[in-house]
C-alpha cells in the first residue's frame, strides 16, 4: 500500500494513538506521547506479554526496578566503554550520523564532506544531588536488564526457586540515539518488557531455542501475521560483548529494505552475574544443593520494545475496504483481545428519549464488563466509520425493537453483518472472543 507509514502516522494523531511530543513548541526529536487510545493498546501489550511470559510460568516473577541505578551498574556492565556508536560528523552541515548508517562518503543530507570517525556513547546523563559535578554523574538506563541483575540476590531471598528461573520486567529505557527514525522504531525514550531467564550452564542452548519458538508464537498469537515475521540470526561478528548467540525475530516493516529487528534472544552466558560480582564484590554465584556445586547460572534473554510491537500491530491491521455499498473505510483488524476498545454503543436516534435510555442502560451494562465507547454523533454509517478507523470490533444499536423485545442489534467488524441479541448474551459472546 502506497504511503502506508503517512497513514499509520496520521491515523495515530488524528484518532489519539500517538502524538509528536511537545508539538506545541515544535516537538523533540526522538520522543513521542501515547494518547487515550495508545495507552489502551500498549496496555493490552503488556497483558499479553505478562500472560505468557510471567503469569503462565510458575517459575517467573516480575520486578520494577528504579530507572537511575548506581552508577556503578554501567561500568560493571560494561555500558560505560561499550555502548557506543561510531559517528561522522559532516564538515558543513554539522550533522552527525552513525557509520554503519552510512551508504557512502559524503554527508547524505547537504553532500558535504564528512570528518574522521569518532565514537558517542548513548546513554543519557543526569546529575544526582545538590552538587553537580562529575561525582554527581547517573545515567538513565538503556535496557531494564541491569535492574534484574542487581536485585538477583534479593529475589532469590524473597522468592526461592530451583534453576531454571525467570525473572521479568516491563519499563522504560533510555537512549541518545544518534539518529532516530521511522515515527516510533527508534526513539530515544521507549519502553521495553525483558526477561532474564536463568538456567544451568549446560541447558541454555536447549532454552535458548525453546524461548525462540515460544516468542514466535506469541506474536502470531497477538495478529502479527506469520508473512511478515522471520527468525534472523545474528552473525558471530555483530554479536553483543555478553552473548554467545543472538537470535532475533524480526518484522516486515516497510521503511526498511529487508524486515527489521522486532526482538532479541540473546544467550547472554554467565556474563552478568559474573561481572557484577566481580565489581561490588557481593558473590552472585548460586549453590545448587543437587549437585552440591557453586556456579553462575547463564541468562537467556528475550527483550523486546514495546513501541516496536505497537508499530507492527498497526501496520498488520491497517486495511482500506470498498464496502458492498460502494463506501469506502479504513478499518483496523486488531484481534479482539488487542482492540482497545471492545464495545461501542448507540442509539439509533439522539433525539428520541426512549432509545437514549435504553442505550444508556445496555451501556452502562456493557461497561462494567469491557472498555466500552458511546456514540450518539451523526449517522450510524459514520458512527461505524469511525469505531472501524480504532479497531473496534464490535457496535451495538439500540432502535425501537429494542424497546419491543429488548435485544439489540451486534454489528461485525470485519464482517460488517448484523445479528441480534440480548445484551446478557452479548457479554458472553465477547468475553469468549477476547479469552
Ligand atoms: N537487554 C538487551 C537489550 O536491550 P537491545 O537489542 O539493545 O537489547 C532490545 O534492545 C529491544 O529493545 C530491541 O529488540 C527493540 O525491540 C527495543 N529497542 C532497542 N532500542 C530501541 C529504540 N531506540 N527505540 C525503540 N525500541 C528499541
Amino acid at each position: 500500500m502506497e504511503n502506508l507509514m503517512e497513514k499509520i502516522i496520521s491515523l495515530s494523531k488524528r484518532r489519539g494513538f500517538v502524538f509528536p511530543t511537545s508539538e506545541i513548541y515544535g516537538g523533540f526529536s526522538g520522543f513521542y506521547d501515547f494518547g487515550p487510545l495508545g495507552v489502551l493498546l500498549k496496555e493490552n501489550i503488556k497483558k499479553e506479554w505478562r500472560k505468557a511470559v510471567v503469569f503462565s510460568h510458575d517459575e517467573i516473577v516480575e520486578i520494577d526496578s528504579a530507572i537511575i541505578q548506581n552508577p556503578k551498574t554501567w561500568k560493571a556492565s560494561g555500558h560505560l566503554d561499550g555502548f557506543v556508536v561510531e559517528i561522522r560528523e559532516c564538515q558543513k552541515c554539522h550533522r552527525r550520523f552513525r557509520v554503519d548508517h552510512l551508504e557512502d562518503d559524503k554527508c547524505p543530507v547537504c553532500q558535504g564532506n564528512l570528518g574522521q570517525p569518532s565514537f558517542f556513547n548513548e546513554m543519557f546523563e543526569t546529575y544526582v544531588g545538590a552538587k553537580k559535578d562529575s561525582s554527581a554523574i547517573a545515567y538513565l538506563r538503556p535496557e531494564t536488564a541491569q535492574g534484574i541483575f542487581l536485585n538477583f540476590k534479593n529475589v532469590l531471598n524473597t522468592f526461592p526457586k530451583e534453576l531454571p528461573f525467570g525473572i521479568a520486567q516491563i519499563g522504560k529505557a533510555f537512549r541518545n540515539e544518534v539518529s532516530p527514525e521511522n515515527f516510533i522504531f527508534r526513539i530515544r525514550e521507549f519502553e521495553q518488557m525483558e526477561l532474564e531467564y536463568f538456567v544451568e550452564p549446560k541447558k541454555s542452548e536447549e532454552y535458548h531455542q525453546k524461548w525462540i519458538e515460544e516468542r514466535f508464537k506469541w506474536y502470531l498469537d497477538i495478529g502479527l501475521k506469520k508473512e511478515n515475521l522471520k527468525i534472523f540470526e545474528v552473525p558471530k561478528e555483530d554479536l553483543a560483548h555478553y552473548s554467545k548467540r543472538t537470535v532475533e525475530i524480526h518484522y516486515n516493516y516497510p521503511f526498511l529494505k529487508n524486515f527489521g529487528e522486532l526482538e532479541g534472544m540473546a544467550n547472554r552466558t554467565d556474563f552478568d552475574l559474573k561481572t557484577h560480582s566481580k565489581f561490588s564484590k557481593v558473590d552472585l554465584s548460586l549453590f545448587e544443593p543437587k549437585s552440591r556445586k557453586r556456579f553462575f547460572p547463564y541468562i537467556i534473554e528475550p527483550s523486546v520494545g514495546i513501541e516496536r510491537i505497537f508499530l507492527a500491530l498497526l501496520l498488520d491491521a491497517y486495511s482500506e475496504e470498498e464496502l458492498n455499498s460502494g463506501e469506502k473505510r479504513v478499518v483496523l483488524k486488531f484481534l479482539p483481545k488487542m482492540a482497545p476498545i471492545k464495545l461501542a454503543v448507540f442509539p439509533l436516534l439522539r433525539n428520541k428519549p426512549a432509545l437514549v435510555e435504553k442505550a444508556r442502560e445496555v451501556y452502562s451494562l456493557l461497561k462494567d464488563n469491557f472498555l466500552v465507547a458511546w456514540d450518539d454523533n451523526d449517522n450510524i454509517g459514520k458512527r461505524y466509520r469511525r469505531q472501524d478507523e480504532i479497531g473496534t470490533p464490535w457496535c451495538v444499536t439500540i432502535d425501537f425493537e429494542t424497546l419491543e423485545n429488548g435485544t439489540v442489534t451486534l454489528r461485525d467488524r470485519d464482517t460488517t453483518k448484523q445479528t441480534r441479541h440480548l445484551p446478557q448474551e452479548i457479554i458472553k459472546i465477547v468475553k469468549e472472543k477476547i479469552k
